[in-house]
């Protein structure tokens, strides 16, 4: 059985595309040998509402939850209750090298973007962070965005010179890029990625949105003026993306196939809000459960952290011996 591990930020709400993309795929994928955090301490790279945080963390706990990882078969863990995780960034941070981590694509946007203002010295230290989320689970395969391909990359390197310094300590994981499936677009924009951070509330679903916010926003969605159905991403990105999120929501393989049923936007629209309400009705369900019982949801995390630890402390030892810091 292959260790997996992915992790998500509480940060934003959780949209149909992360859904579709990351987490349903985790859910169906997941064996005792899974793990996935809630890395609350990468949200930190920017200053948040102390409030805001600790809620979304707990939501984000929930949502993973509500969408079916089973705390008594794989992982689920909060970041910041491992505190392995920070310990091990720092030994990661002194193995990566400065220009290494300038280097990062991410680390240039958000930097330029914040430009003027307050850069944190951990937006640039990040993706040892994440090095260390995968590394201290020995963590063979790893489950992860387009976007994040080269922080993967960053941690098979620093992995490797790790290695070559001071022996064999970490696993070298490689990074499960999902096939381009279910890519889910903005309503609004069809040619930007449906996205959690992305300002485009009318183009993006959230998972918990109300049934008749769902309707309203796929009702609205951008399509063309040529009127026909057919599906091609290119030409035509709105019908083609109704399209993808009906098939992906109804559990047909091939979008392209689905759209000979219909002649005209309308009702194309409105079987794909009535799908996506419906494949959603159950997600929520569960959700709503687990909100009315906080105190139930913070038990499985405490479980979670508990067996979390348990890999992690025996990985972190092996690091601090190999790198020469004196057992306590
Ligand atoms: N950096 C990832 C993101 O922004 C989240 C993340 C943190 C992650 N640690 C990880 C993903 C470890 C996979 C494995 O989406």
């Amino acid at each position: 059985m292959v260790r997996v591990l992915s992790c998500l930020q509480p940060t934003g709400e959780i949209q149909l595309g992360n859904y579709l993309g990351a987490i349903r795929r985790w859910v169906q994928d997941q064996t005792p040998q899974s793990f996935h955090g809630v890395v609350d301490l990468h949200a930190l790279t920017i200053p948040r509402d102390p409030a805001v945080l600790r809620a979304k963390t707990l939501e984000t706990a929930q949502l993973l939850l509500a969408a079916g990882l089973d705390p008594n078969y794989t992982t689920i863990f909060v970041q910041s209750h491992v505190p392995e995780h920070p310990q091990m960034a720092w030994l990661l941070e002194c193995t990566a090298s400065l220009g290494e981590l300038e280097r990062m694509t991410q680390f240039k946007d958000k930097s330029a973007k914040t430009e003027g203002s307050f850069t944190s010295a951990g937006l640039l230290t990040y993706p040892t962070l994440m090095a260390a989320d995968i590394l201290l689970y020995d963590a063979e395969l790893v489950p992860v965005g387009d976007d994040q391909r080269q922080h993967l990359e960053l941690t098979r390197d620093v992995a490797q010179r790790f290695n070559s310094r001071y022996g064999t300590t970490f696993v070298i994981p490689r990074a499960g890029i999902a096939k381009v499936g279910a890519r889910i677009m903005d309503l609004q924009e069809p040619t930007n990625k449906m996205s959690k951070s992305a300002d485009s509330p009318q183009g993006t679903v959230k998972v918990l949105d109300e049934p008749k916010d769902i309707e309203r926003k796929i009702k609205r969605a951008v399509t063309d003026t040529d009127g026909e159905v057919r599906f091609d991403p290119v030409t035509k990105p709105g019908v083609s993306n109704l399209l993808s999120i009906l098939a992906a929501t109804t559990g047909v393989a091939d979008p392209a196939s689905l759209a000979h049923n219909y002649q005209q936007y309308g009702p194309l629209k409105a079987d794909t809000a009535a799908a996506v309400i419906e494949f959603l009705a159950p997600l929520q369900k569960r959700y709503h459960e687990l909100s009315d019982d906080p105190g139930h949801v913070t038990q499985v995390l405490a479980a979670g952290a508990a067996k979390a630890r348990t890999v992690a402390s025996v990985v972190l030892a092996r690091a601090k011996l190999n790198v020469g810091l004196l057992p306590g």
